[in-house]
């Protein structure tokens, strides 16, 4: 491996005239898999790869976050995940993935400080919410009052690859960090016809965002300490996780060199679906409609039916084939809360449980290496906290932000270019467009 960067891969490519042969570098990191630089491919033989899902594709060097699939590995800036969500919070965690190293106490107080100043909306922003219709998805609103914040905040048509200083860029990240609680819990309280609340000075980050959720004006509220470290928690769990779906998206609007506000819009869209920030919103879904224990062995044969499109949510990964590091955690705060809320005969915990011990015996999950991920306890911890599960994926975008705007931040200043994917073109080749027949009764 150790000499893999040296080695250039020669192919000859038997099915092009007269055998052409095609060099390509090899492409190597600080752990594994190494890559092959196929950047030259197009131009040295006129072809191109086919990787539709990128399941064989690296669309980027990052220096964020390792995924070891195989051995249920997961590092932030080298730091096991377990590690950093026992001894450390999210702003600290968001801090490492910003500038590489863990803040010092001055750096975090500053920090802490700099989020709670900027964690106030323009006042306009208010007015925003009011053109959506109450029953809206929380996502729609944030998707849109978010693409909205960009008008508020920097030159809009600034292009970030080269018209932007570093300070700049790093106040645009946080003021998204610090934004997005605000958005999310007035897109929750909209929707219930409740007071808009404020930011609080005197909270922590995640304190600060069941805050804005929960309180009343004119009455106290107290925070409770358990539920705010957990909170905490799950989204240092959501933080980043490399390039899947949203933030594969994130860096390609990126890359067109529009501000950051849209192209986090853009990741928050993307991570609305139910393959991805959905699920767990899909999860309690499932729980419901599988309603008892003795009616799941009926459920997971309708998983296993291959002609059935259900799947069980919560369950399998594209990059892990073992377990999710996130989950044993999730599953770890899951009963912390509910033991703190007195919730310990929690319906759905008892069916996930039950469920999760049932798929891991299961040939079919065995078979597949489908283990439960990051999904499949955080609804039911959510719920258990007075969270409708409409919110869940909106919690997810909240932790996911910092991720985002790291991988923003990385892929501006590495210089990289617009990404312009090429295809496989399947359709009509050249053709000419057939003459028209006379018409008749038609006046000109
Ligand atoms: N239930 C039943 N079967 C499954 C499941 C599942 N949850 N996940 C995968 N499979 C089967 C799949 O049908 C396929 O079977 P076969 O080989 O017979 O065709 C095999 O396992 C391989 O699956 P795949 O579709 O190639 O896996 P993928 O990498 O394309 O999909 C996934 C990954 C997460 C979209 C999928 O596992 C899934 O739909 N899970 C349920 C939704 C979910 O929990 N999503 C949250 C993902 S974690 C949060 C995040 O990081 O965004």
């Amino acid at each position: 491996m150790a000499d893999f960067p040296q080695k250039t891969l020669e192919w000859q490519l038997r099915s092009t005239p007269g055998g052409m042969a095609v060099r390509l570098p090899g492409r190597s990191g600080t752990l594994p898999p190494q890559g092959i630089d196929m950047r030259t491919l197009h131009r040295q033989s006129g072809l191109v790869s086919f990787d539709p899902g990128f399941g064989s594709t690296a669309s980027c060097e990052s220096a964020l976050t390792y995924i070891d699939g195989e051995r249920g590995e997961l590092l932030h800036r080298g730091y096991p995940v377990e590690q950093l969500c026992q001894h450390k919070t999210y702003p600290e965690v968001a801090w490492l993935l910003l500038h590489g190293e863990l803040p010092d106490a001055a750096t975090l107080d500053r920090f802490n400080s700099d989020l709670s100043r900027e964690a106030f909306l323009h006042e306009q922003v208010r007015n925003f919410f009011n053109g959506f219709r109450r029953d809206s998805h929380p996502m729609a609103m944030l998707c849109g009052t978010l693409a909205a914040l960009s008008s508020f905040h920097g030159d809009q048509t600034a292009d970030q690859r080269h018209r932007v200083t570093a300070e700049e860029r790093d106040l645009r990240a946080l003021q998204l960090i610090a934004k997005m609680p605000t958005l999310a819990a007035w897109a929750y309280r909209y929707g219930r016809g409740l007071p808009l609340i404020y930011p609080s000075a005197e909270l922590p980050y995640a304190g600060n965002m069941l805050h804005m959720l929960f309180s009343m004006p004119g009455r106290e509220w107290k925070p409770n300490p358990v539920l705010v470290r957990a909170f905490d928690r799950i989204m240092t769990l959501h933080i980043d996780h490399g390039q899947n779906v949203s933030t594969s998206t994130v860096r390609m609007a990126g890359s067109s060199g529009v501000n950051p506000f849209a192209c986090v819009a853009a990741g928050v869209a993307a991570l609305w679906g139910p393959a991805h920030g959905g699920a767990n919103e899909a999860v309690l879904d499932m729980l419901d409609e599988i309603g008892t224990v003795e009616r799941i062995p009926a459920y997971m044969a309708r998983v296993r039916d291959r002609a059935d499109p259900t799947r069980l949510m919560g369950f399998g990964h594209r990059i892990y084939r073992s377990k999710d590091p996130r989950a044993a955690l999730m599953r770890a705060i899951c009963h912390e809360v509910l033991d703190e809320l007195g919730a310990r005969n929690d319906p759905h915990l008892a069916l996930a449980m039950e469920l999760e011990r049932i798929a891991l015996e299961d040939d079919y999950f065995v078979n597949r290496k489908l283990y439960p991920n990051v999904d499949f306890y955080s609804g039911i911890i959510l719920r258990a906290m007075g969270i409708p599960s409409s919110m869940f994926t909106v919690f997810f975008a909240v932790a996911r932000t910092a991720g985002w705007v790291a991988q923003w931040k990385e892929m501006v200043e590495s210089g990289a270019g617009i990404a312009r994917p090429r295809q496989i073109y399947t359709g009509p080749a050249r053709r000419d467009v057939p003459p028209s027949a006379p018409r008749t009764g038609v006046q000109s």
